[in-house]
């Protein structure tokens, strides 16, 4: 209640401050395909800077457009088989054009935007937007006889030399559209884009459609690559590309002046900030890094493994940078009762530790919240109607984990989260996600503590045979706010964050313990009618018993999220 508060009050003062800026800002989030109050926020802001609407890379202003009109659909094909729906902005702010269409599979909501440009070159140099010269119709659906509501046309704009198309235009006639409709982009202003997620095909698989259409990404995805997305996509014809490539926009001199400041990093946090539920049964809960060195955690050197030293409150004692070597790790402290403690974690000591960086040539900022567990619990699975549990396979020492919130540059809304689990994990739209007020909500699964979005169970195996390794999420009474208590333990483009001294230890949190797989197995496949090969079917991958690396040393520290 208390940050509504702040929020709603911010708003009010920023509003009678500076009406100008509000007004492009309110009239770009009117449009946004999601009911308002979820994954927005009213952060503080200035001119040219984060979430002031629109952003320039170079010559070139560009504005998200999340308000669409329905040009054409189809009622089949596609994921689900559900078909898909292709649409044009239905209302462009003042000076902005459209460079390209936007479309979805009809099997989740109505949810994204496309970029709308404005020329803002000076004197000197070329035009950085000029109009096609003609237009190319790549595919009509007159060829198809899938179902689908009326015709629709898909137009290529043949771009002026020196200038890209960046997106498709759509008609529900076979009649061209004027030239005026669109606008080609200089092609300095242009980067590599590649087929990210298929948004449509004449069957449910793609394999055998004439026509496939996928959305684009950058094809440099780390935090330095300068390629921005359109949110149009491109489509493949009898297997050829006949459209568009490159796709993408460009940051060309990685210019980060719309990154979020401090203030409004704080302002993002209190806002989305997920609420992390725990397991109902969960006996292994989230601890400070500081709380887990102080309690006796000791660090282990190969080749004196009888001399190991007790880590120092803040880390300062851990070997620095290197390569994960097996040279060093961490464990419990030898005392039984004492290691009882520590595994069980102490919720009030825990801390959401921060990496704050630029995504999609800084239109984006990725906000990865890190958590950390001493104990990650042991593996159950489910083997058809039994559940048993797997007796120390997948126990370790040491959990990181963590959870991602994508944030427009743009309007400062959440876009969409991303849900570690065992080292890969799921984006899901903001549209799509659970809330509590304006807080993302998130859980732990029991043991394993990977996050997911909604409570459940996940099976991790041979879903067909019924036999797999459980992840289990439910809505205990035990929650922690990760906005309650954060530091941001890494924001390099901020320049002014200290790195924690434990950031840089490259070696493992927990000591690798070996064991014979296939042998712990075999007591529990005499359980199952047929006797199957468990190790053939639970994937080695969720029964790791080692301890995991850091967050820096993770998949993806300076890359995208794992998928
Ligand atoms: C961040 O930007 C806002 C808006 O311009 C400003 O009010 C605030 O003082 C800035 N904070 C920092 C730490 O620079
Ligand atoms: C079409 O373009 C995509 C993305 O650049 C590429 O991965 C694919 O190999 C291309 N296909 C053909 C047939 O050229
Ligand atoms: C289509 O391709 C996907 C991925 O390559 C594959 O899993 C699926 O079985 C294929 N479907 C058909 C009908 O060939
Ligand atoms: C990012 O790029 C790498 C390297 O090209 C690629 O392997 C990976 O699949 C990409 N990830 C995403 C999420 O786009
Ligand atoms: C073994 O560890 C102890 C305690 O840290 C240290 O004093 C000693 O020098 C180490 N011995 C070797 C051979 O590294
Ligand atoms: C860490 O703590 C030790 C004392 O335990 C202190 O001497 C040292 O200065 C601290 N280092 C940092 C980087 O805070
Ligand atoms: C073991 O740890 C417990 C709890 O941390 C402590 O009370 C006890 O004194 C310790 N025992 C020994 C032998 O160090
Ligand atoms: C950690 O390593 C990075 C790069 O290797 C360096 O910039 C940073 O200063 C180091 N941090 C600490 C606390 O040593
Ligand atoms: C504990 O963590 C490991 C690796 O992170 C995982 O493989 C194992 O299955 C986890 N335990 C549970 C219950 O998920
Ligand atoms: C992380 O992503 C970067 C950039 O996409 C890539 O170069 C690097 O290989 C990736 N690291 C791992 C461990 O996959």
């Amino acid at each position: 209640m208390m940050v509504f508060l702040k929020l709603f009050l911010l708003s009010l003062l920023l509003c009678s401050s500076s009406i100008q800026e509000t007004y492009q800002y309110d009239e770009l989030k009117q449009g946004i395909g999601y009911g308002g109050k979820h994954g927005t926020t009213n952060v503080p802001k200035k001119g040219g800077s984060f979430a002031s609407g629109s952003i320039k890379l170079g010559g070139l202003e560009v504005c998200q457009i999340s308000k669409f009109k329905k040009v054409w659909a189809t009622l089949e094909g596609g994921p689900d088989n559900a078909g898909a729906t292709f649409y044009e902005p239905s209302s462009i702010p003042d000076g902005f054009f459209m460079l390209g269409s936007y479309a979805q599979p009809n099997n989740r909501p109505l949810f994204g935007w496309i970029l709308g440009g404005k020329d803002i070159k000076n004197a000197h140099s070329r035009r950085t937007l000029k109009m096609p010269v003609d237009y190319t119709l790549v595919w009509s659906s007159e060829t198809t006889n899938i179902k689908k509501e009326g015709n629709g046309y898909f137009w290529l704009p043949t771009p002026p030399d020196g200038y890209n198309a960046v997106g498709l235009i759509f008609t529900d006639s076979p009649n061209k559209p004027p030239l005026s409709k669109v606008r080609c982009v200089r092609s300095d202003l242009v980067e590599f884009c590649e087929q990210d997620a298929w948004i449509w095909g004449e069957d449910k698989t793609g394999n055998t459609s004439k026509i496939n259409a996928y959305s684009s990404r950058p094809s440099i995805n780390d935090t330095h690559g300068l390629g921005v997305p359109v949110g149009t996509f491109f489509i493949q014809v009898d297997g050829a590309n006949k459209s568009l490539n490159p796709s993408c926009l460009k940051n060309a001199k990685y210019n980060l002046a719309y990154m979020p400041n401090a203030t409004q990093i704080k302002t993002l946090v209190q806002t989305f900030s997920p609420r992390l539920y725990f397991h109902p049964d969960e006996p292994y809960f989230p601890s400070s890094v500081n709380w887990f060195f102080s309690k006796g955690a000791l660090l282990y050197q190969k080749g004196n493994e009888s001399n190991p030293v007790l880590i120092e409150p803040n880390g300062s004692n851990l070997p620095q940078g290197g390569i994960e070597d097996g040279a060093y790790w961490l464990d419990l402290p030898v005392n039984k009762s004492a290691q009882d403690e520590i595994k069980k974690g102490y919720l009030q000591s825990s801390v959401a530790y921060l990496h704050i960086k630029p995504m999609l040539g800084a239109t984006f900022t990725d906000i990865c919240i890190w958590i950390f567990y001493p104990f990650n619990g042991s593996a159950r699975a489910k083997l058809r109607f039994i559940n048993v549990g797997l007796g120390r396979l997948g126990e370790h020492v040491g959990d990181w984990e963590h959870v991602t919130l994508r944030v427009s540059n743009f309007n400062g809304e959440l876009w969409r989260v991303y849900f570690s689990q065992h080292n890969k994990g799921t984006w899901v739209n903001a549209a799509e996600l659970e809330f509590e007020g304006s807080k993302v909500v998130a859980y732990a699964s029991l043991h394993g503590h990977a996050a997911y979005p909604k409570p459940g169970l996940v099976l991790q195996g041979d879903l067909k045979l019924g036999i797999g390794v459980r992840n289990d999420a439910a809505k205990g009474n035990i929650v922690m706010d990760t906005g309650l208590r954060y530091e941001i333990i890494s924001a390099e483009y901020l320049g002014t964050v200290v790195e924690a001294s434990w950031l840089n230890y490259s070696r493992k949190w927990g000591p690798k313990i070996e064991y014979d797989l296939e042998k712990e197995l075999k007591a529990f496949e005499k359980l199952i009618p047929g006797h199957p090969n468990l190790a053939k079917i639970l994937p080695y991958e969720v029964l790791g018993e080692d301890g995991p690396t850091g967050p820096k040393f993770k998949n993806n520290w300076s890359g995208d999220e794992f998928i």
